[in-house]
Parts: C-alpha cells; sequence; structure tokens
C-alpha cells in the first residue's frame, strides 16, 4: 500500500462573489489531480510559478479542504476531516517569513511538541529539542537564540527540525531551496536525504525548475495550469520527455557537454503563462505549444499510462 494516495483532487478559490453571496469569479488553482507515494520515496512535484503547486501541497495536508477529490494517507481517508494530520509536516519557501521572529529556537522546535502533547516532563521535552537540533546539524548552544541570528540555510534547518519534532512519515517539502544562496542549496538537499535514510521518511518535493529536482527524485509529476501533464521515473523523465511542455522546461536546463549542449534541440515557450481565471479551452498547454492541433484547443487531454509513466498530451 502506497503511504499516500491522491485521487482526482481539485482547488478551487471563489475570488469574488455578486451582492447575493453568489460566487462571481472562481479560480481553478488545482485541477484533477492524481498521485502515488510510496514509503521512502521521493516524488518531485516540478512547474511555474503559480500554476498550483503549493496549493497541491496545502490541500495534501488538509490546511485547505478540497474542492473534490480525496487524499488517501496510510490506507485512511483524511480529506475532509478538517485538520492537519500529525504524520504530515511541511518544510516552506522562505526560512525568513515561516519563523516567527520573536519566539527562540527551542520554542519553535518545542511548539509542535507542544501542540501534539508529545512530552512527559520539561526534561524530556528539552532533551528532544537537542535531539532535533542536533539531527539537523545545530547545536544545544543555539537553541535559546532568535531566528535573525542565522543565516538562511541555518534558518532552514530550524525549519526542518521543526518539521521533524512530531516524528512525521511524510514531509512536503515546498520549494525548500529556492530562496537560499546556490553555494548552501546543497547542504540543505544532502541534510533532506541523510533525514530522509536515517528516519525512513518519504518527501513530496516541490520546486519550479527541473534543475532542482533531479538529484533527490526517483519519480517526478510535471505540474501544468494546475493539472499534472507528465509524471516518470526521473531518468526517463530527463532522458526522454514526452510531454511538450516537459521538454521546453527541459531545453533551459544547461547541459554540461559543450557538443551535446550546441546539437540540442531547443523548445522555447513563448508566451506567457495563461491567467487561472481564464485558462484557455482545451488542453491548458495549447496557447504556448508549438504541435497544437485543432483537438488540443478543444478537449482536455486524460492522462494516459505510456508503460511505467504518464503523460496528458493529444498528441502522444
Ligand atoms: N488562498 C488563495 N485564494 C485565492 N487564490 C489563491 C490562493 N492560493 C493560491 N491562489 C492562486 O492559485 C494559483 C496557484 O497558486 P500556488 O498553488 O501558490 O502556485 P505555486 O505554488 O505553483 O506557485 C495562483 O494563481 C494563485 O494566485
Ligand atoms: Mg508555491
Amino acid at each position: 500500500m502506497a503511504l499516500l494516495e491522491v485521487n482526482n483532487l481539485s482547488k478551487h478559490f471563489v475570488v469574488e462573489r455578486s451582492f447575493w453571496d453568489r460566487p462571481t469569479k472562481i479560480l481553478k488553482a488545482v485541477n484533477d489531480v492524481s498521485m502515488t507515494i510510496e514509503r521512502g520515496e521521493t516524488l518531485g512535484l516540478v512547474g511555474e510559478s503559480g500554476c498550483g503547486k503549493s496549493t497541491t501541497g496545502r490541500t495534501i495536508m488538509g490546511l485547505y479542504t478540497p474542492t473534490s477529490g480525496e487524499v488517501i494517507f496510510d490506507g485512511e481517508k483524511i480529506s475532509g476531516q478538517n485538520k492537519m494530520h500529525k504524520d504530515i509536516q511541511m518544510i516552506f519557501q522562505d526560512p525568513y517569513a515561516s519563523l516567527n521572529p520573536r519566539m527562540t529556537v527551542a520554542d519553535i522546535i518545542g511548539e509542535p511538541l507542544e501542540i501534539h502533547h508529545l512530552y512527559g516532563s520539561l526534561n524530556e521535552k528539552n532533551r528532544r529539542i537537542y535531539e532535533l537540533l542536533s539531527l539537523v546539524g545545530l547545536s544545544r548552544e543555539q537553541a535559546n537564540r532568535f531566528p535573525h541570528e542565522f543565516s538562511g540555510g541555518q534558518r532552514q534547518r530550524i525549519g526542518i527540525a521543526r518539521a521533524l519534532a512530531c516524528e512525521p512519515k511524510l514531509i512536503i517539502c515546498d520549494e525548500p531551496i529556492s530562496a537560499l544562496d546556490v553555494s548552501i542549496q546543497a547542504q540543505v538537499i544532502n541534510l533532506l536525504e541523510e533525514l530522509q535514510e536515517y528516519l525512513g521518511l518519504t518527501y513530496l518535493f516541490i520546486a519550479h525548475d527541473l534543475a532542482m529536482v533531479r538529484y533527490i527524485s526517483r519519480r517526478v509529476a510535471v505540474m501544468y495550469l494546475g493539472r499534472i501533464v507528465e509524471t516518470a521515473q526521473a531518468e526517463d523523465l530527463y532522458e526522454n520527455p514526452l510531454h511538450p511542455y516537459t521538454q521546453a522546461l527541459l531545453s533551459s536546463i544547461p547541459v554540461p557537454d559543450p557538443q551535446a549542449e550546441k546539437t540540442k534541440q531547443r523548445i522555447l515557450l513563448n508566451g506567457e503563462l495563461p491567467n487561472p481565471l481564464n485558462p484557455p479551452p482545451g488542453c491548458p498547454f495549447n496557447t504556448r505549444c508549438p504541435y497544437a492541433k485543432d483537438i488540443c484547443r478543444k478537449e482536455i487531454p486524460a492522462l494516459k499510462n505510456i508503460g511505467n509513466r504518464e503523460c496528458a498530451c493529444h498528441l502522444i
């Protein structure tokens, strides 16, 4: 049994209501998204800013109630319970904004222990906080300091320690390295991988470009305008992308070999990401796709199984 199963999940936001409280503008942030994540695996979720990645993560977490579809965690249907699950935690993109500047590191890491009543004595709580600090490579002397005294990478470590406090099974990593210096990104990725192995964690790893998820993900799902357009094993996706959008995303990543770089076929993404308040009819990618045909402007392509991968394109 997979640890996480997401079936046809949609999340629509009402962004405007009439005087009579009727919804007049609906933003369809996530549409018909399905995925499974096996225990101990990392699934990468990639797509441009605004395509619905965070909303997907937050709906899985229980921070948002789904408009439709279901989330099954460890065999139990958790969507519609209207509460967050202790076994699913999140690491956020911005380690500056996500830590309360008025709380000490010990208070930040200890907060989830408190909320979930996970300790018997103060001693036990402190021992757990020190243990969490050492797990993420910080020292117990740093426990009484405040977030502003730390660098970006260290703050992200504090965020990771907080996420680990309840001994979760699944961590939704929402662009955890995007806001960090390139020199620090690899350290945080290495830490996440070590923790995964040591603690048996499962990750949904969200990023806005394919280069960032390449090394950490076993499988990768590509999202466009609220829909998953392709899912495949990481190697297959990078070697042989099927969906024109995946091809375009990949051609923006430089190839280390200069000869290969010269001969590489480039697909440039023309035009802007459509406004999700007013998505094009048919395939969401048709307005930017170099291969779009009539059918692409009329019908939404279903996600089809192709061998051990999935792709939503009329032309494949
Ligand atoms: N709480 C909300 N209310 C209304 N619209 C939202 C809300 N959260 C996100 N959106 C919209 O949903 C779309 C997807 O956003 P998001 O999930 O944050 O994308 P990503 O994480 O891929 O950048 C965007 O158009 C965004 O403006
Ligand atoms: Mg986001």
